[in-house]
């Protein structure tokens, strides 16, 4: 078990000194997007789709970096199905490419592939999401959010705005995805200190506003989902789906119905603006600067961190407003 999000794995803030060294790789690449010969790096990158806002930011932000580097991608859009990148990361074996990046859509199932990477002699970076495998040497190192953390600050939060007394309707992420897995625990575990507030409905929404507003009518539809009085969703897609099917069916959200998600995308901070959406835990897609400052680290055969956290904030209604200018997503 290899679960980088648990405290007691080490989790390091950005830029700690607890290394792995990884050794001279194939080509001695230099920092600056080109290898010893002056050859570009070449760089295969999985992606897990475009199923919501984040997930698009995060995509442009790990394309502009890579052109401004003048690194070359090799992009692949999975489309939600772990098929489909395992069958990128064997693409980006046979075209023997320097270094392999990836946020896979599950944590489960990596292992073989991940063992043929490695035989090859290619160094993997996990991004956004990571993987449970029971060998730690088959990636070099995690880029991403602490998810566990994410969720208990949305619960912390829906304590202190509801006085520890609520209702709730979660709408979960993609089943098997290390943010939908670690962010119902985090939630979970907050909410232990809060007996009177309870989960009353969950369901995965899948990550899309679809998704979300269809699992969303389906609960008020429900004796207990008529009741609730607070929505917990997995990300701020789902939540703005959410509240689509709560205005629909007469209800008010923002102020009968409070809504904290996560992400802290520009949609978000319009419905906060709306007065719809209460709060978003922020979750920082743009790291494609710090996954090629580390893509280049590791090609020069330089020792980065094990797991590196992104930074990240809470935003309430009162603070959206101002706080917007200042978002790039
Ligand atoms: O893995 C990060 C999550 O994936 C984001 O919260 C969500 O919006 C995305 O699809």
């Amino acid at each position: 078990m290899n679960r980088w999000t648990n405290a007691t794995a080490g989790v390091l803030a950005l830029g700690a000194m607890v290394c792995v060294s990884l050794g001279v790789l194939g080509g001695g690449r230099q920092p600056g997007g080109a290898g010893q010969s002056g050859r570009k790096l070449v760089v295969g990158f999985a992606q897990i789709g475009a199923e919501s806002a984040w997930r698009t930011a995060n995509t442009e932000s790990i394309k502009s970096e890579a052109a401004r580097r003048g690194i070359e991608l090799r992009f692949s859009d999975a489309q939600q199905k772990q098929e489909n990148q395992i069958r990128a990361l064997r693409t980006f074996i046979a075209q023997g490419v320097d270094v392999i990046a990836f946020a896979p859509v599950v944590e489960t199932g990596w292992e073989p592939v991940l063992r043929e990477v490695k035989q090859a002699g290619i160094p993997v970076i996990l991004t956004d999401r990571t993987v449970d495998v029971s060998d730690d040497s088959l990636f070099v190192t995690f880029i991403g959010a602490d998810f566990v953390e994410e969720g208990r600050r949305a619960a912390r939060w829906l304590a202190k705005a509801t006085g520890g007394k609520a209702l709730i309707a979660e709408l979960q992420g993609t089943p098997g995805a290390a943010p939908a897995i670690d962010r119902k625990k985090g939630f979970e575990e907050a909410l232990r200190e809060h007996p009177e507030m309870r989960i009353v409905k969950s369901q995965s929404g899948d990550f899309t506003r679809a998704k979300g507003k269809e699992v969303m009518e389906a609960f008020l539809k429900s004796p207990e989902g008529r009741q609730i009085t607070a929505v917990y969703a997995h990300n701020d897609d789902m939540a703005l789906g959410a509240i689509q099917a709560l205005d629909e069916a007469g209800r008010n959200p923002g102020k009968d119905v409070l809504i904290v998600s996560i992400d802290g995308v520009r949609g978000a901070f319009e419905a906060m603006i709306a007065g719809k959406l209460n709060c978003t835990v922020e979750c920082n897609p743009l790291i494609g600067p710090l996954l090629f400052d580390t893509v280049e680290a590791v090609a020069a055969g330089k020792t980065v961190p094990r797991r590196i956290v992104t930074p990240e904030a809470v935003f309430e209604q009162a603070q959206a407003a101002e706080a917007i200018k200042a978002r790039k997503y």
